[in-house]
């Protein structure tokens, strides 16, 4: 009998101790993540712009310069935003690209192509804003557009101007039809020409032709003037084409975040690729918290596409308030599994990509997430329970499909270090530490160095470290490459520090004699040392050195 009630009463024990774990866990303590704390590049300095990754259509990778997208389809298509559930499921922008414009007049306003828009811009801004979506256009930094329009170069204050009084809300901004100029300086002008007008426009950066101008980076920089950057050269609706930016824009997961977005390039969801590759397409977009701007004529679309673009689980994977882009876990025969950290403490959205040609198993496992061992599944796309799995959970994926699933488990390590920010590193030689990221840039193994080490940075290089705050002071030796510089060519360094300016340096040539500089690296998180050309035209191979880069951490 008293073993029994012992018995008994060691099972309520048990029990009431899980109850109150579990109880804790999911009530009572604070169950969100701090998002300054995943968050890679702490602070914004601006006000937040974009708390969420926007979302919304844009014409151009259908319609390009057709004049098929005139007054009356356009404001067809921004019904059909409405009328499609697509405004419900968060689509805002109803954005106008290139070729609405054809010349200046002798006041230097911008002409519209009233061919194809009559009653001008500000009778399609109104009619977006009457149906509660907002209106966004383009233009270019520089003299001409890609299309060989009228650019804004020196207009910034007029345009800008212009554009609020026609009620704009965004800008997508390329840059086209400029040399040379400094990007940051050119989109600086344009933040305060826009701030100047008092009406709130969000900028889009649109570096575009991106391997191919100087201080391109506008993931570095971005986030004080933006609320997007662009990441790769324009999507193709060609599924070997949609992996290219989604490689290329995951290389920079960390500078994303509430406030400001890696923009992967505007979707080609119903453009022409088959169902799957729609769906992986729009489900990696979402993953890598990328803007969400569909690209397909809307009073054409398919009841598939639509259900693609508007499926409620996977845009709420983009919107996560926790802000933070996917990244990649694992890799094999051509399959990928990656994680996106969500608000909710232990919760993860897991894809599971199969890029190959034939359907294949794949696994993910709660370690690689940096969850204990019992997970409690959920299929987004079916939007359907798994229930709760042991260690991992593997499934079948059709060839270029991708199988989506949100994990809620408990962490069994601190986010904050986990996975999305890389080592950090520690007093002593930089070259000899973990790098996080290296774009253009590899150790200099040549003779000539001598006892010194040097990374030897192509133009447009970036090479990152995480410093975590906890650093003080970098020296480094600059000097272009003597044997790869030619009698005109000439380079620049360049550190940032959490996206903002600490140094730059003079221009280095064939002649110029090394030069140590001591930098103050305190309270910075994300270093990034970069180097440009002075003249982007120019062949030669131009190549810049960081010697000996040394650091002092606490
Ligand atoms: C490109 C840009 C495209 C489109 C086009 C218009 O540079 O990447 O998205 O805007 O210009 O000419």
């Amino acid at each position: 009998m008293g073993k029994k009630i012992i018995t008994i009463f060691v099972v309520v024990a048990v029990l009431l101790s899980l109850l109150f774990v579990a109880l804790h866990y999911f009530f009572l303590s604070d169950r969100k993540y701090d998002p300054e704390q995943v968050r890679f590049i702490p602070k914004l300095r601006r006000e937040f712009w974009q708390e969420t990754p926007p979302m919304g259509w844009n014409g151009w990778n259908k319609f390009r310069c057709d004049p098929a997208l005139n007054e009356k389809s356009f404001m067809r298509i921004a019904d059909l935003v409405v009328e499609t559930g697509m405004k419900d499921a968060g689509y805002t922008y109803v954005n106008l690209d290139d070729c609405w414009q054809i010349a200046r007049d002798e006041q230097g306003n911008i002409i519209v192509d009233a061919k194809r828009f009559p009653n001008g811009i500000k009778y399609l801004a109104d009619y977006v804003h009457q149906k509660g979506l907002k209106f966004g256009i383009y233009t270019s930094g520089g003299s001409v557009t890609c299309e060989k329009r009228p650019g804004s170069l020196t207009f910034e204050a007029r345009d800008a101007q212009t554009y609020a009084n026609w009620g704009v809300d965004y800008i997508k901004i390329d840059w086209c039809g400029i040399e040379g100029a400094d990007t940051y300086t050119q989109y600086k002008a344009w933040r305060s020409a826009i701030d100047e007008t008092g009406r709130k426009m969000i900028i889009s950066i649109a570096i575009a032709n991106i391997d191919h101008v100087e201080n391109r980076h506008a993931w570095i920089w971005g986030r004080e003037l933006a609320g997007i950057w662009r990441t790769a050269i324009d999507i193709q609706a060609y599924w070997p084409d949609v992996l290219r930016v989604m490689d290329k824009n995951s290389l920079y997961a960390e500078y994303s975040g509430r406030g400001g977005w890696n923009d992967a390039d505007m979707l080609q969801v119903g453009n022409g690729m088959t169902y799957e590759e729609d769906k992986s397409h729009f489900i990696m977009w979402s993953m890598m918290a990328s803007p969400l701007l569909a690209g397909n004529d809307l009073r054409e679309m398919s009841e598939e596409t639509r259900k693609i673009l508007t499926h409620k689980g996977v845009i709420a994977l983009n919107q996560d308030p926790l802000g933070v882009q996917a990244s990649m876990v694992r890799q094999e025969n051509n399959t990928q599994v990656w994680m996106k950290l969500l608000q909710y403490k232990g919760r993860r959205a897991v894809a599971l990509l199969n890029r190959s040609e034939q359907p294949q198993q794949i696994t993910f496992r709660a370690s690689e997430l940096g969850l204990y061992d019992l997970m409690y599944i959920t299929d987004v796309w079916q939007n359907k329970d798994v229930g709760f799995r042991f260690k991992e959970y593997a499934v079948v994926v059709q060839p270029h499909d991708t199988a989506i699933f949100t994990v809620q488990g408990i962490d069994a390590v601190d986010v904050v270090q986990f996975p999305v920010l890389p080592r950090q590193v520690r007093t002593g030689a930089l070259l000899d530490q973990e790098h996080v990221w290296q774009e253009r840039a590899e150790l200099d193994e040549s003779e000539s160095q001598g006892d010194d080490k040097a990374l030897q940075a192509h133009l447009y290089s970036d090479i990152r470290y995480h410093l975590g705050g906890v650093c003080k002071n970098l020296r480094v030796t600059l000097q272009a490459k003597r044997e790869y510089m030619g009698p005109n060519s000439a380079v620049r360094f360049r550190i940032y520090g959490d996206g903002s300016l600490i140094y730059k340096s003079e221009y280095f040539t064939e002649q110029s004699a090394a030069k140590t500089v001591e930098v103050d690296v305190s309270k910075v998180r994300v270093l990034n040392l970069v180097v440009n050309p002075r003249d982007p035209s120019l062949q030669e191979a131009q190549i810049g050195l960081w010697i000996n880069p040394y650091i002092i951490c606490e």
